[in-house]
């Protein structure tokens, strides 16, 4: 499959996996590069010492790194010095989502690393593509984890018509299979960035409940919402909030005025988590959920998405003779 982001990269198929906090380490980011497609270690809320480990469990592989920017830029030194030594792990590109990540652009450029940035509506797209990123993702609300309002479906094309003339674009939200794959190439994407259905596999770090759950869900059964942020004592600025199950924690807590916010009710929630005890917590999902039936090697997922959708497109393209 050829576009400008395979070019760019020299991948096999136009997949990038998400920069998934705390579940995207090394192990699945290179599974996916080993796939052809463009795996990501998600640096999340910045902890060196994660990060560090993840890298050395991605050893050779060429993977990337993703920091939610308005986190990192509360980190010491503004999060200058987290991003200098992740560059000199020579990263196949740095990602940044959720913040202004104009201060980091300079540290990326001297090192001649790629940038990614996600973003959730227009005119952000347009600052990235004036702050020099050299792929821009377009994030629809259907996304798992946090995002925001607008639809993936009519986002896409109107980011590809605003600044797809000085970037790589990418769909994101709602994108787990070929059919997704093609559609987002008939959008105008040069590929996708795909989040819940690669949290779905085996080198995913998503505890086994989590995946039980998800596997038997629709995508009507998840919730945009502040409730695990608040759980977490996580300040996330508007308009940001997080998709995941609407677990029985979830619609509990929403008649709750205030939320999750007493200790006990915390240290309850981050204990459920760690657990992977789907009812009393929230895992991050998106309403992908409801494409996904199995839990499976990323490679073989990366796989059958590119191959199903080359197919699809091949035959579309037949039909059109
Ligand atoms: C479990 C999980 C964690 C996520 N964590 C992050 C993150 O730390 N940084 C980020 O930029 N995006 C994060 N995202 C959002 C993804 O970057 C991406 O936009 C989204 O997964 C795409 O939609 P999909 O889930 O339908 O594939 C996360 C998504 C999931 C499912």
């Amino acid at each position: 499959m050829k576009t400008r982001l395979t070019t760019r990269f020299d991948l096999r198929y136009p997949i990038v996996s998400a920069p998934m906090a705390g579940a995207a380490g090394g192990a699945l980011a290179t599974a996916v590069t080993h796939a052809g497609g463009f795996g990501f270690i998600g640096g999340g809320y910045s902890d060196p010492d994660w990060i560090a480990a993840e890298f050395a469990n991605a050893g050779n592989a060429a993977v990337g790194c993703g920091f939610i920017t308005w986190k990192l830029a509360e980190g010491p030194g503004g999060g200058v010095p987290l991003v200098a030594s992740v560059l000199k792990r020579k990263p196949r590109a740095l990602f940044f989502s959720f913040g202004d990540f104009a201060p980091f652009m300079p540290l990326a450029k001297d090192a001649g690393v790629p940038v990614m940035a996600q973003v959730q509506t227009v005119a952000q797209a347009r600052q990235a593509a004036d702050m020099g990123a050299d792929v821009i993702v377009a994030q629809g609300g259907e996304a798992g984890g946090h995002g925001a309002t607008r639809g993936t479906m009519s986002l896409v094309p109107e980011v590809v018509d605003a600044v797809g003339a000085r970037a790589i674009i990418l769909a994101a939200g709602g994108i787990a299979d070929g059919r997704g794959l093609a559609a987002a190439l008939m959008l105008g994407a040069d590929g996708v960035l795909i989040g819940s259905r690669l949290w779905a596999s085996a080198e995913a770090l998503v505890p086994q409940g989590f995946h039980a759950a998800a596997v038997t869900a629709s995508g009507d059964d998840t919730a945009r919402t502040s409730l695990p942020d608040i759980a977490r004592g996580l300040d996330w600025p508007a308009p940001y909030t997080i998709r995941t199950l609407r677990s029985d924690w979830v619609k509990r807590f929403e008649e709750v005025e205030g939320g999750p916010a007493t200790p006990d009710a915390r240290s309850a929630y981050a204990a459920a988590m760690a657990a992977g005890d789907a009812a009393n917590a929230a895992a991050i999902v998106g309403e992908a959920v409801g494409l996904i039936r199995d839990i499976r090697p990323a490679g073989q997922i990366v796989e059958e998405i590119g191959q199903t959708a080359q197919g699809l497109l091949t035959a579309a393209a037949k039909g059109n003779e």
